[in-house]
């Protein structure tokens, strides 16, 4: 196998501790050196699980492993797990700390280590008039008084939103806004996008939102088509208000409001009559406002954040503006008080309880154990079809280091690869190699009780499917029938049972124990949206603690960042800076310059 970590002494470049920075914050606990890891590799030596036999000896499994975590019903049961591997994993996140470090994130430490920064989303979600909160009301970090310019600034987004939904606020010819675009990227879209799509039955009628991230010249093109300058608002998103990308593509979203609003005739070609549409149809989030000033935007109309929230951990700040918009203050309210259900549950909860740290546990003893290297997320919920994507930044941005907080290398495997899609649309895809193939895909099937549109099958299809079908129903026959396949699978016997060839029959068996995690929710409202991200967050969380990882920093997208604006003016044509690359960029480069028309 291939050792993708780096060699010992380019390490020791990455750890430049000294007095003065905070890299010397007190080394993480090598998990591998606690009898609980010691434990868990000796169970997973020759592990052979048997959920059929676990759950046969066991009347009391279901029970014993399902959880609750605010409106969220959380069942393990179906995952490779018994008392002894549980014991050993709420050890282990006894001896590497889980609890002191998530007491230390959510009271501001600066535990994002190599960048010196406090990691502080769950006190965007603190109600403003909570009573006995954790820290108390009113704490300050870094001389900030959290609380307080957190709701100033969500009073301030939920003004405005109030203002675009009442159509008091209008663009330059007084229409009202009927389109909100979110121009941004990672965090800056991932989030809102998912978040929008996932709350389309509480998006306010009249109004639309759409979201350019790519930098890919067609994205900006097909959001913006067939639409009305007069009525479209932009939300330029950018934590930096630096990313290539995103102010690019704001730049372009300008060009186009210019010459649109000019075709309609409802803008002179004076620099005063420009800067006045920008006024009216650009707003911005940012922690940088200096440099949304620069690019035309009114700071009245920029909303700010705080270096203490992580990009992909960003939903529920004002990054979420377009969606605020479009599904209202109040339905942002609930929103906001779903996460932080999660998060006094993860807060309060003892580890043998607490589902988010579970969940990380699981993954732990899945990855680092029992050798997963990937895991499926499926809801069982249309409106969720963006939760994976936005899971993937979540989980592999935060989790995919080979270093530790201090700069030491990882004492083991770390990250996950997170894919999947929605049921059912998975199963007729790839959900053949979860059932059948060679590879431990732990998967995590979510699903809610009361969809937003129950339909009924009136006719039916005369072989199953009655005439009258509650067809959520169906749907959650499927979310059943697969976590029960994946588990206790199909025998060699039972297939001969059914008159099958012997030659048939190997393929036709299911050797089953493949583990699921099974969430269930009442509705897809705010509330569960909320505590659906917030339980993965913490999930993150957890599973980062025990790596000794710092979660919250992202220096692996950096390099690419870099070569592109370097490598430009070589695609762009300029031999000179051609010469300069390796020779396969050099020969893919001069092909795309041959093939360019
Ligand atoms: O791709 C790296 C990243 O920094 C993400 O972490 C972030 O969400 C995204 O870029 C966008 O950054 P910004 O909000 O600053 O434009």
């Amino acid at each position: 196998m291939v050792r993708l970590a780096l060699p010992r002494e380019s390490r020791a470049e990455l750890r430049p501790c000294t007095q003065e920075n905070t890299l010397t914050e007190t080394a993480p606990v090598d998990p591998t050196s606690t009898d609980a890891w010691r434990n868990l590799a000796r169970i997973a030596d020759g592990f052979s699980p048997d959920l059929r036999g676990w759950f046969d000896a066991d009347d009391g499994r279901a029970e014993r492993y399902t959880f609750q975590a605010a409106e969220l019903t959380v069942d393990l049961s179906k995952g490779l797990i018994t008392d002894e591997i549980v014991a050993n994993l709420v050890q282990l996140a006894k001896d590497v700390d889980v609890t002191g470090r998530y007491q230390a994130m959510i009271a501001g430490e600066h535990i994002n280590a190599t960048e010196d920064r406090a990691v502080l989303h769950t006190a965007l979600r603190r109600p403003k008039d909570g009573e006995g909160l954790v820290p108390p009301k009113g704490f300050i970090v870094d001389g900030q008084d959290v609380d307080a310019d957190v709701h100033a600034t969500l009073d301030k987004v939920y003004a405005f939103a109030d203002k675009v939904r009442s159509g008091e606020w209008t663009g330059v010819t007084g229409k009202r806004i009927e389109t909100v675009v979110n121009i941004g990227i990672g965090g800056s879209d991932l989030g809102p996008v998912m978040v929008y799509e996932a709350l389309k039955p509480y998006v306010q009628a009249g109004i639309e939102a759409r979201f350019v991230s790519n930098i890919d010249p067609n994205d900006v093109y097909e959001k913006t088509a067939g639409l009305d300058p007069e009525t479209t608002l932009f939300i330029v998103a950018s934590k930096t208000f630096g990313t290539l990308e995103t102010l690019t593509n704001a730049r372009l979203a300008r060009e186009w409001l210019w010459a649109e609003l000019g075709k309609a005739g409802a803008l002179d070609d004076t620099d005063e009559a420009r800067t006045g549409a920008v006024a009216k149809h650009f707003v911005a989030v940012s922690t940088a406002l200096d440099k949304v000033a620069a690019f035309g935007i009114d700071p009245e109309n920029a909303f700010g954040f705080w270096d203490w929230v992580g990009g992909r951990y960003s939903v529920d700040s004002a990054i979420g503006t377009s969606v605020i918009i479009a599904i209202g203050p109040d339905n942002w309210r609930e929103f906001l008080a779903g996460f932080h259900a999660v998060d006094e549950h993860t807060r309060t909860a003892p580890i043998e309880q607490n589902v988010p740290v579970l969940m990380g546990l699981l993954n732990v003893w899945y990855t680092n154990f029992l050798g997963a290297q990937s895991h499926a997320v499926l809801p069982y919920a249309q409106y969720l079809h963006r939760f994976p994507a936005y899971l993937q930044q979540l989980t592999m941005e935060s989790n995919g280091k080979s270093v530790r907080w201090d700069g030491s290398p990882v004492t083991t495997e770390t990250g996950e690869i997170f894919w999947g899609e929605p049921g059912t649309n998975g199963q007729h895809a790839f959900y053949q190699l979860i059932h059948q193939g060679t590879r431990l895909i732990p998967a995590d099937f979510i699903a809610v009780a009361n969809p937003a549109h129950p339909l009924k099958d009136a006719t039916g299809d005369g072989a199953g499917v009655e005439p009258g079908q509650d067809v959520h129903t169906l749907f959650m026959a499927n979310f059943f029938a697969q976590t029960k396949a994946l588990a206790f699978g199909k025998t060699a016997d039972e297939v001969r049972a059914e008159g099958t060839k012997e030659q048939v029959v190997p393929a036709r068996e299911f050797a089953g124990n493949r583990p699921t995690t099974s969430i269930l929710a009442p509705a897809l409202t705010p509330s569960v949206v909320g505590q659906l991200i917030a339980l993965y967050e913490h999930i993150v969380f957890t599973e980062g603690t025990i790596w000794g990882i710092d979660s919250f920093d992202q220096w692996g997208v950096e390099l690419g960042k870099q070569l592109a604006l370097q490598i430009t003016p070589a695609v762009a044509g300029d031999a000179a800076a051609l010469a300069t690359q390796d020779s396969s960029s050099k020969a893919l480069i001069a092909k795309y310059l041959e093939l360019r028309v």
